[in-house]
């Protein structure tokens, strides 16, 4: 059975690549898709391509995983591939009300069928938007995040974190 796994993913976080190698797991075949979250409209951080192409090097060492986008409805796009599920990540109960809410819906109006992961409780107080929060003062996010994540967050706040190591050298020469 293949699964679709829909986010905005901007960007990935360690939390969703733990929901998809389980994921990985568990089907022959795993499409990331990124999508629209119309309540996040205008509030990304980076580009379509760009959240691409960070999928596509987080999850090249996969033998099962694609990488895809779709513009539209996210059961228009599961009709493509008819027997195919959707996968979603849970990180705590809180995600919990909305997720039901969506998974009905989506099979009211496509009889799309929704599967929940839970990801690792380590990863319950990760979310794409505090990494991003976090990076654009500079701060470390590599625990939470792939490597092409913070290569590409690190590349976006490339003068804030190069001016936060500059001030971190000077406190450390000074405290010798
Ligand atoms: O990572 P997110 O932002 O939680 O993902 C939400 C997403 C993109 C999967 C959801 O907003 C979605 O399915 N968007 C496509 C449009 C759609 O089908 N909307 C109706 C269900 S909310």
């Amino acid at each position: 059975m293949n699964a679709v796994f829909p986010g905005s993913f901007d960007p990935i976080t360690s939390g969703h690549m733990d929901v998809l190698t389980r994921a990985a797991k568990i089907f022959d075949h795993v499409t990331v898709t990124v999508m629209h979250n119309a309540r996040k409209q205008g509030r990304h951080l980076f580009t379509l391509d760009e959240r691409l192409d960070i999928l596509r090097e987080a999850t090249a060492h996969f033998g099962n995983v694609g990488v895809d986008s779709f513009g539209g409805l996210l059961v228009d796009y599961m009709a493509r591939t008819p027997g195919s599920v959707i996968v979603r990540g849970l990180r705590a109960v809180s995600d919990y009300e909305y997720e039901l809410q969506i998974a009905h819906l989506n099979r009211q109006i496509g009889n799309a069928e929704t599967v929940f992961i839970m990801a690792a409780t380590r990863w319950s107080f990760v979310s794409s938007s505090m990494v991003r929060e976090i990076a654009s003062y500079g701060g470390d996010v590599s625990e939470m995040v792939p490597r092409a994540s913070a290569g590409a967050l690190r590349r976006k706040h490339e003068d804030v974190y190069r001016e936060r190591e500059t001030q971190a050298a000077v406190l450390n020469a000074e405290s010798r």
